[in-house]
């Protein structure tokens, strides 16, 4: 396994075991962290963090986690670097790599973090594209290994729009060996490319990968409910038509009625309740979405302790 020096722009450029890895050292660095025990690995680090969109999550969970590994990050927005406005993104990525050991992106197109990690010497990490949010998968695995005890033949039903989480998710399933029922309009279907990598990746884990359109279909016997907001950042013109296509889409008590008894319900926020998922749902029982958002800390952690 070589993790460290490499680029994490795709959930696919994760191995199954490399994927395992960062799994279980996220479990390490977390139970290290509750007990007082935070280990100095990446001491006088820098990270650079570019963000083209907002961030809440993203943003503190990879600052706080430089932090907490004796490193630092510093913080670019929207209106500093401007990518491929200002400068050019590989002339960006070229002036990074002379002071900073790597860098995380957060950019509309996917071709943009791509081409960061082209041209940058140090890892480029994918904290959100328009195609893909690995980060997010990764701490949403860790989230599921936690509660169930284990990741493979486990059942996610993914209930919305087939966007860049469940891309990643789609991914990440894939190689763990969780089953996916993904049902979202058919216009807002996952990309074709992905759904097809994701099944080809599927048999080494045993996973399955069904794509349709009926949520309470998908949702039937799932362990885990997965939605997101139906408008992603960026398409926020389409809202008024999009609203209207997703409303049998919306994660509520009847839905998860359909799932396991001891389903739980994820969403990677920020959440828009009363659109994709009602407060009563997120805010109950089953809801685990901010054991998800601490999750992003100590996977990312990982991530960066492994690659840096
Ligand atoms: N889930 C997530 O990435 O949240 P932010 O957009 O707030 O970073
Ligand atoms: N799909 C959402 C995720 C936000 C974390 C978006 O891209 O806006």
């Amino acid at each position: 396994m070589m993790l460290r020096g490499h680029d994490f722009v795709s959930m696919d450029d994760l191995s199954p075991e490399e994927v395992l890895r960062v799994l279980d050292t996220a479990t390490d660095l977390k139970r290290r962290a509750k007990a007082g025990d935070r280990p100095v690995l990446l001491a006088g680090r820098v990270l650079a963090m570019i963000f083209e969109k907002p961030s809440l999550r993203t943003r503190v969970t990879f600052e706080v986690g430089m932090w907490e590994l004796g490193g630092h990050a510093v913080y670019l927005a929207p209106q500093d670097v401007q990518l491929g406005a200002r400068e050019s993104v590989p002339d960006v990525a070229r002036n990074l790599e002379r002071w900073v050991g790597g860098i995380m992106a957060r950019t509309f197109a996917h071709r943009t973090v791509q081409t960061l990690a082209e041209h940058a010497r140090i890892p480029v990490i994918n904290g959100l594209s328009d195609l893909e949010h690995p980060c997010q998968t990764l701490g949403d695995l860790l989230t599921i290994r936690e509660r169930f005890g284990h990741l493979d033949g486990l059942r996610v039903a993914w209930v919305g729009d087939g966007n860049n989480v469940c891309h990643s998710l789609l991914l990440g399933a894939a190689k763990v060996g969780m089953h996916v029922a993904v049902a979202t309009p058919a216009r807002y279907a996952p990309d074709p490319a992905i759904v097809a990598r994701a099944r080809e990746i599927a048999p080494a884990s045993g996973s399955r990968i069904e794509v349709g359109t009926d949520a309470k279909a998908a949702a039937r016997g799932a362990d885990v409910i997965y939605t997101d907001v139906w408008v992603s950042m960026g398409q926020e013109a389409e809202r008024e038509a999009k609203i209207k296509v997703f409303s049998g889409y919306q994660v509520n008590g009847a839905l998860t009625a359909q799932a396991a008894a001891r389903a739980v319900v994820m969403h990677c926020l920020p959440a828009h309740r009363g659109e994709e998922i009602t407060s009563e749902v997120l805010d109950g029982p089953q809801s685990i979405v901010f054991e998800q958002a601490e999750n992003r800390l100590h996977a990312q952690k990982a991530l960066l302790s492994l690659i840096l």
